[in-house]
C-alpha cells in the first residue's frame, strides 16, 4: 500500500501518461459509436414521457387530466390576451395557462406551474428572441358557451384565425380562414410533470394507475393489466438519477419533463426540427407502419462519422415544425433549450375537423378523407412556451417565425463567395502556395481558412509561431488580392496556467462549474480543458473584448471567425457533451440551456466583430452548433460529413429543413469531411454547392489534398466552372440574402414554398429552387448518365445553359442529361436574373462591374425581379445606403424603377453610381418571334437573335447603357 499522497500523486501521473497517449489519438478519440449516443429508452424522460403517451392511447381517461378552470377565465380583447388557472386533476397541481396573441398570425400559449415547489429554467426568451417581439392584436370577437367549457377567440386581419379553447379536458384548435390548421391535446398526451422534493414522491403517477381501473380495453391474447403496469411503472423510471455509459447524471432537480402533442388536420407533410441527416418531409416515427423507430431528437451532439436516414441528433437543434396542405400553412415553435425528442404519426382523417364543425360548417369532404400528421414533443425541463403560426403558403410562417426569433443577419459580399478550408492548411507558405495556386488556375475563391493548427498548442487567440510567425504580413498580402481569412475560435479553454485566456477568465469566474461548484474541467482539442459559460452576461462581453486587435495579437481586420465544437463538445463527457448537471451561471443547470449554448458563443463572437470595428464592419462568424434564432449571428454547416454520394444527396434535404427553421445561411462540405472523394463525387458536389447559400470546401486533416486543381483535366476546368457559376449568379444570391433579412425567406428553398398550390411538390426535398428563379437538381450517383426532374406544370421552364424551353411529360417530369459538365438547372419562366459576367479572382472585385440581366418570360410573356445592391461590407444600408430595383417585363417592355424605401430618399444619382452599376447585356428568352427593333428613350439598341429550343425566340442586346438603381424602360417591339 503507498500512503495517500503518493497514491494520488502517482494517480495523478499516470492520468496525465493516459492523457498524453489520448491526445496523440486526439482525432480518433472521438470516432464514437453510435452506442454512445441514447435511444429514447435509455433517456429517462423519454421513456416517461412515451409511456404517457402510450397510456393513453391504451386508456384514453389518462389524456384527460387538464382542465382550465371556466371560473379563472380571464379575456383582456384590446390587449389580445387570455389567462385562467389549469388544473391537473390527477395531481392537483395548479397551473396558469396564458394565451397571447400577436401580430403575423401567431398565437403564444405559456403554461407554468403556479408556483413551482423549484423554479423552471425559464429566462431562455432573452438569448433566444428577436429584441423587440410582433406586438399584440387586439381579439377581433369572442364567443363563449354557456358553461364557460369553450371559448372561440377570433383574431388577425377580419378575424380570420380562430382559436377555439376546450376546457375539459384542456385542448385547443386554430384555423385559418374556416380550415382547421393546428390542434394541441387532441391526442391528450400533455403531461406536465410538476416540480416536486424527493421526500414527496412515491410519484404521484402511482395514482395514475387507479384511474386506468375499469377502463382498461381488452385485446385478445394480450395481458393488458401487465402491459398497463409495465406503462405505469415506466412513468417513474429514472426520476432522481440516470446513468448512462457509466456516467451519472445526478438530478438534483428530479424530474421536470413536459410533454404534449399538435395535430395537422388535413396535412400529410411535416418539415423542419432540424438537425437530422434525413429526409426533407419527416418520417413518421409512432404508429404501426413507422419509418423510424425512434423519436426525432434534438440535443446538440459532436457525432463522429453521422450516419445518413436517421432520426440521430446531431450538432444543431431547432424545435421548429411547419407543416402546408393546399391554401393553409403552420408552425409550431416550443422555445425551450432542453433535450427535446418528438414523434412523427400519421392517420387517416382529420381528428380535429369534427369537433370543429360547430364553428367551421364549411368542412369539405376532400379534408375528411385526408391524412393528418400528428406530432408529440417532450423536453426534459424548461416550460411549456409554443408560438403557433398560421398563414396561407410557407413564405407566411417563414416571416412570422423569424418575426419571433430574429430576421436573418445580412452577410459581407465576400461571405456568400466560395470559400477554400482544410484541416490544415500547416505554415504561411502553405497559404502562400495555395492562394498561388488559385491564381495559376484562374479560379475565383473569397476566404481561405485555418483549422486548429495554426494555433499555439491549440490556445484559441494565438499563433503557432514557428509556422505562423508573420499572421499580420499572411492576411495582408490575402487581403492585397481581394481575400479574407478566417480563423478557428473554440470555447473550450487550455487549463494551462500561463494562457492568459485562461487566466482573466478563472479570476472572473467565467467558467462553467462542474455539480460541485468547481470550474468544470473536460477534455477537448488541448487536452484538460475549461469551458466559457457564454450564458453569463459578463462572460460575452469579455469573449467579445478577446477579438480587439489589440487583444487577438496578429489579427487584422481583414480576419474573421469560425466556432466549431460549440455543441458543446466535451470528448470526456457523457455523449460527448457537457454534463447536464454542470453549473451555469445564477446555478442554472446545463440541461436547461444545452441547445442554447453554442449559439451564445456564436453570439458572443459576432458582438466582437462588431466591438472590434466599432459597429462598421459587418462580422462573419461560421458556427456549427445552433438553436433558434441563430441566423441573427451568420452561417452554419451540417459539421463533419463524409466523402460519399450518399453525403452529397444528404446535404439537400438537411440544408432545406435548416433553412425553413430560420438559419438560412448553411451549407455542406464541399467533398465530404472524412474520406477521399473520387473526382467525379467532389465535381459533383461543386456543382450543386455553387447554388447553395454557404459555398466551403473542406476537408480533415488524413485526407489527400484536395484543392480544385489537383485530379488534373477535365476536373480542373470543370470545378473552375462551377465555382465560376456561383460567381456569375452573384447579383442574384445577394438580393435573396438581403430579401431574407426582410421577411425570413430561405435562400434555398423547398420545392413546396415556391409552390405552395401542387401537392406533388409537397413531400419533395431531393431538388431546391435558389429563390424564385433557379431550379437545381443534384447529381447524386456515379455515372449518372440523366435525372429526372420534377417541374410544376404551373411554370414554363428554361434549360439555365442553352436557354431554349424545356418540355417536360405530362406528369411534369424532364429527363435531363447529365455529362460530367452539367448537373440540371433550370430557369423559372417569369425571371429576371441578374449576373455578372466578368469573373475575377475574389467577389469584392466584382463589385463594381457591370450587369447581364437574363430576363426568361413565363406563359403570358411577363417576367419579374430585384437587385439589391450596396458597399458589401458596412452597417450603411440599414441608413439607405443601397440600391433596389425592381424590374418588369410585360408587352413588350422591360421597365426598371429604382426603389427608395425609408431614408435612402436622400441617395442621389452619385450615390447611386458608387452603389451599383450599368447593365452591359441584357437577354431575353421566351419571346415568340424575333423584335425588329430594340429602344430605351428613343435611342435604338444593337442586338442579336436567335430560335433556341421549345419554339421560342432569345435575343442578346448589347450594353444598353441602363443604370441599375435608376428608372428607364427598353421597348422590345
Ligand atoms: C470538427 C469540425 O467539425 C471540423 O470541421 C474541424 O476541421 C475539426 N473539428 C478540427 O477543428
Amino acid at each position: 500500500m503507498f500512503p495517500r499522497g503518493v497514491a494520488v500523486g502517482m494517480t495523478r501521473r499516470l492520468v496525465h501518461i493516459i492523457c498524453l497517449v489520448v491526445l496523440l489519438f486526439a482525432k480518433d478519440i472521438v470516432m464514437v459509436k453510435h452506442g454512445d449516443f441514447k435511444t429514447c429508452q435509455q433517456s429517462g424522460f423519454c421513456v416517461r414521457q412515451s409511456a404517457f403517451a402510450d397510456l393513453v392511447d391504451k386508456v384514453p381517461s389518462f389524456g384527460s387530466q387538464y382542465e382550465l378552470l371556466p371560473d379563472s377565465l380571464k379575456i383582456d380583447e384590446g390587449k389580445g390576451v387570455v389567462t385562467a388557472h389549469l388544473l391537473d386533476q390527477k395531481q392537483k397541481t395548479p397551473f396558469i395557462f396564458e394565451l397571447f396573441l400577436l401580430e403575423h398570425d401567431t398565437a403564444r400559449v405559456r403554461i407554468k406551474e403556479a408556483p413551482p415547489i423549484k423554479p423552471r429554467y425559464e429566462l431562455l426568451g432573452d438569448l433566444a428572441l428577436a429584441s423587440s417581439l410582433p406586438a399584440s392584436v387586439p381579439i377581433a370577437k369572442v364567443n363563449r358557451t354557456s358553461t364557460g367549457e369553450e371559448i372561440a377567440v377570433h383574431f388577425g386581419v377580419s378575424g380570420k384565425n380562430l382559436l377555439v379553447l376546450h376546457a375539459r379536458p384542456f385542448r385547443f384548435e386554430l384555423s385559418v380562414n374556416g380550415v382547421p390548421a393546428v390542434s394541441f391535446n387532441d391526442k391528450g398526451y400533455l403531461y406536465y410533470e410538476h416540480s416536486r422534493s424527493k421526500e414527496s414522491t412515491p410519484a404521484l403517477e402511482n395514482q395514475a394507475a387507479s384511474a386506468a381501473d375499469g377502463n382498461v380495453p381488452v385485446e385478445e391474447g394480450a395481458n393488458k393489466d401487465d402491459e398497463i403496469t409495465k406503462l405505469q411503472e415506466a412513468l417513474n423510471k429514472d426520476l432522481w438519477e440516470e446513468t448512462f455509459n457509466g456516467k451519472t447524471d445526478s438530478k438534483p432537480n428530479g424530474p421536470a419533463s413536459i410533454g404534449f402533442d399538435v395535430s395537422f388536420p388535413g396535412s400529410s407533410n411535416v418539415y423542419g426540427l432540424p438537425q437530422h441527416a434525413s429526409t426533407f418531409s419527416l418520417k413518421t416515427t409512432r404508429g404501426e407502419n413507422r419509418e423510424y423507430d425512434q423519436p426525432y431528437r434534438l440535443y446538440n451532439l459532436d457525432v463522429f462519422e453521422y450516419i445518413l436516414d436517421s432520426p440521430m441528433a446531431l450538432y444543431g437543434s431547432i424545435p421548429f415544425m411547419m407543416s402546408h396542405k393546399k391554401g393553409v400553412s403552420s408552425g409550431v415553435f416550443w422555445l425551450n433549450s432542453a433535450e427535446m425528442w418528438i414523434d412523427v404519426e400519421k392517420s387517416k382523417g382529420t381528428g380535429t375537423l369534427s369537433k370543429l364543425a360547430s364553428y367551421i360548417p364549411f368542412a369539405t369532404s376532400k379534408e375528411t378523407s385526408a391524412t393528418t400528421t400528428s406530432t408529440h414533443w417532450m423536453a426534459e425541463s424548461g416550460v411549456l412556451d409554443v408560438f403557433v403560426f398560421v398563414g396561407s403558403t410557407p413564405n407566411d410562417i417563414f416571416d412570422s417565425f423569424t418575426a419571433i426569433t430574429g430576421r436573418p443577419a445580412m452577410p459581407q459580399h465576400f461571405a456568400t463567395a466560395y470559400h477554400q478550408c482544410r484541416w490544415n492548411y500547416m505554415d504561411e507558405q502553405d497559404v502562400a502556395d495555395v492562394n498561388a495556386g488559385f491564381e495559376k488556375h484562374d479560379i475565383p475563391y473569397d476566404v481561405l481558412w485555418l483549422d486548429i493548427e495554426h494555433t499555439d498548442g491549440k490556445k484559441y487567440f494565438t499563433w503557432d509561431k514557428t509556422k505562423f510567425p508573420n499572421p499580420e504580413t499572411m492576411q495582408n498580402n490575402l487581403a492585397g488580392t481581394g481575400r479574407k481569412m478566417v480563423t478557428i475560435i473554440d470555447p473550450h479553454i487550455k487549463r494551462d496556467d500561463g494562457y492568459y485566456v485562461t487566466k482573466e477568465a478563472r479570476e472572473k469566474g467565467l467558467f462553467i462549474k462542474d455539480k460541485d461548484g468547481n470550474e468544470f474541467d473536460g477534455w477537448c482539442w488541448p487536452g484538460s480543458s475549461s469551458w466559457i459559460d457564454y450564458t453569463d452576461p459578463a462572460a460575452r462581453q469579455y469573449w467579445a473584448e478577446k477579438f480587439q486587435f489589440s487583444e487577438y495579437k496578429g489579427s487584422t481586420p481583414s480576419l474573421y471567425t469560425w466556432n466549431d465544437m460549440n455543441e458543446p463538445s466535451v470528448f470526456t463527457g457523457p455523449e460527448t457533451t457537457m454534463p447536464k448537471d454542470a453549473l451555469h451561471h445564477g446555478g442554472i443547470e446545463h440541461r436547461d440551456v444545452h441547445n442554447v449554448y453554442g449559439t451564445l458563443l456564436h453570439r458572443s463572437t459576432y458582438e466582437g466583430h462588431l466591438l472590434r470595428s466599432k459597429n462598421e464592419d459587418r462580422p462573419f462568424v461560421l458556427s456549427r452548433a445552433f438553436f433558434a434564432g441563430t441566423q441573427r449571428y451568420g452561417a452554419i454547416w451540417t459539421g463533419d460529413n463524409t466523402a460519399e454520394w450518399g453525403h452529397l444527396a444528404a446535404s439537400v434535404p438537411m440544408i432545406l429543413s435548416i433553412g425553413v427553421a430560420g438559419v438560412v445561411f448553411s451549407g455542406a462540405d464541399v467533398g465530404g469531411f472524412f474520406g477521399n472523394p473520387e473526382p467525379d463525387l467532389l465535381l459533383r458536389w461543386y456543382q450543386v454547392a455553387a447554388f447553395q447559400p454557404f459555398f466551403r470546401a473542406h476537408a480533415h486533416i488524413d485526407t489527400k489534398r484536395r484543392e480544385p486543381w489537383l485530379f488534373g483535366e477535365p476536373y480542373t476546368s470543370l470545378i473552375r466552372e462551377a465555382i465560376r457559376q456561383r460567381y456569375r449568379i452573384m447579383p442574384y444570391l445577394y438580393t435573396l440574402f438581403w430579401q431574407s433579412t426582410q421577411n425570413g425567406s430561405p435562400i434555398m428553398r423547398p420545392m413546396v414554398s415556391e409552390f405552395p398550390e401542387d401537392e406533388n411538390t409537397f413531400g419533395m426535398g431531393d431538388q431546391f429552387m435558389l429563390g424564385k428563379g433557379l431550379l437545381i437538381k443534384p447529381v447524386v450517383q456515379k455515372d449518372q448518365s440523366s435525372v429526372d426532374v420534377y417541374l410544376p406544370k404551373l411554370a414554363v421552364w428554361y434549360d439555365y445553359t442553352s436557354l431554349g424551353k424545356v418540355a417536360p411529360s405530362a406528369a411534369g417530369v424532364l429527363n435531363v442529361k447529365t455529362p460530367l459538365e452539367k448537373i440540371p438547372v433550370l430557369l423559372r419562366g417569369g425571371t429576371i436574373l441578374p449576373r455578372r459576367e466578368r469573373i475575377r479572382r475574389a467577389s469584392n472585385l466584382m463589385l463594381h462591374d457591370p450587369y447581364t440581366l437574363l430576363v426568361a418570360l413565363d406563359h403570358k410573356g411577363e417576367a419579374t425581379g430585384t437587385i439589391y445592391a450596396d458597399d458589401g461590407h458596412s452597417f450603411r444600408f440599414r441608413e439607405g445606403k443601397y440600391v433596389l430595383s425592381e424590374l418588369s417585363y410585360s408587352s413588350g417592355t422591360l421597365s426598371a424603377r429604382g426603389v427608395r424605401l425609408g431614408n435612402d430618399a436622400k441617395l442621389s444619382d452619385a450615390d447611386v453610381d458608387a452603389l451599383s452599376a450599368r447593365v452591359e447585356r441584357l437577354i431575353i428568352t421566351g419571346l415568340s418571334a424575333l423584335p425588329k427593333k430594340v429602344e430605351l428613350d428613343g435611342r435604338q439598341l444593337e442586338f442579336t437573335g436567335e430560335k433556341v429550343d421549345g419554339d421560342v425566340y432569345k435575343i442578346v442586346v448589347k450594353d444598353p447603357k441602363a443604370w441599375v438603381g435608376r428608372d428607364w424602360k427598353i421597348h422590345v417591339e
